[in-house]
């Protein structure tokens, strides 16, 4: 494992985590960025635990052998059901000085301030949902808040398959959103706890009541992370501050292209590797 200062590791199974790393480099853009998508094994949503634990392992172990000392986990299923045992299993024998972060605990930090009906929704991956995460955690800083989750196995696939603007998007994503709605009509905030579906947001905003808060975790992980780093100055020492990102796929190259630069709003060049 390479000791010299190296980038920030940004991980996630496929397309979704670019939403994150956009945002992470608008606020940071004097740091360097290493991203890495599983594309070759993504969806993760419908994967059982010990597959997903097992796979962002092998993402985790690959960043770090690529000089990352900080690894952030840009996706919701792989922040629900690796973190911990990353955190608290492998880190110590991996190495102690490096650190991996989620995207779940930056987003339920800031629901306690944005809900005042205290209800609110979760749209997320039938894993991430499973896992209770949210719940757990939500439950831990802001115990009055009722929390309802409602997994969306269809959205994912719309958007890795490019069909976040079809009819059939129009018919899944207002399919979950009056399931949650139903199932808990005061809710007044709903958090998009899946790094994918900023893409779908047009249709999201189009069937979401009016005076209801969806919460997009882009930005609030950014921030997270900024005063992290504000915390960490060893850490952040750590890091090379050359404004690249390089972006690394277990998929064809060309392919990641083509779709990447839509989640990026920008042309990249991504290589392929094998973890
Ligand atoms: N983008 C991932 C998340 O935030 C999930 C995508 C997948 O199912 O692989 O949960």
């Amino acid at each position: 494992m390479v000791n010299a200062k190296g980038p920030i590791g940004v991980f996630d199974s496929g397309y979704g985590g670019l939403t994150i790393l956009r945002q992470i480099r608008r606020l940071m853009p004097q740091y360097d960025y290493l991203y890495l998508g599983d594309n070759a094994r993504a969806p993760y949503g419908t994967r059982s635990f010990d597959i997903v634990y097992e796979f962002t392992r092998q993402a985790v172990r690959h960043l770090f052998d690529q000089g990352c000392h900080l690894v952030i986990l840009a996706c919701n299923t792989a922040s629900a059901k690796a973190l911990r045992t990353i955190q608290q299993k492998d880190l110590p024998q991996l190495d102690p000085q490096r650190r991996v972060l989620g995207v779940i605990r930056p987003t339920v930090e800031v629901v306690g301030d944005i809900s005042k009906s205290r209800h609110v929704g979760i749209m997320a991956t039938p894993g991430t949902i499973r896992s209770r995460t949210y719940e757990l955690e939500i439950a831990k800083l802001s115990p009055d808040i009722q929390v309802t989750g409602e997994a969306c196995p269809m959205w994912v696939p719309l958007v890795e398959n490019e069909e976040y603007d079809s009819p059939g998007a129009d018919y899944f994503v207002r399919q979950r959103i009056e399931s949650l709605l139903r199932r808990d009509p005061l809710i007044d905030s709903v958090i998009l706890g899946c790094t994918h579906y900023p893409l779908l947001l047009g249709k999201i905003r189009q069937y979401m009541p009016q005076g209801v808060h969806i919460i997009e975790q882009g930005s609030y992980v950014a921030q997270s992370l900024q005063n992290y780093l504000l915390r960490h100055p060893e850490m952040a020492e750590r890091i090379t501050a050359g404004g690249t990102a390089r972006f690394q796929t277990t998929e064809q190259a060309e392919a990641f292209q083509a779709k990447a630069a839509v989640f990026m709003g920008a042309q990249l060049e991504a290589q392929r590797v094998q973890l």
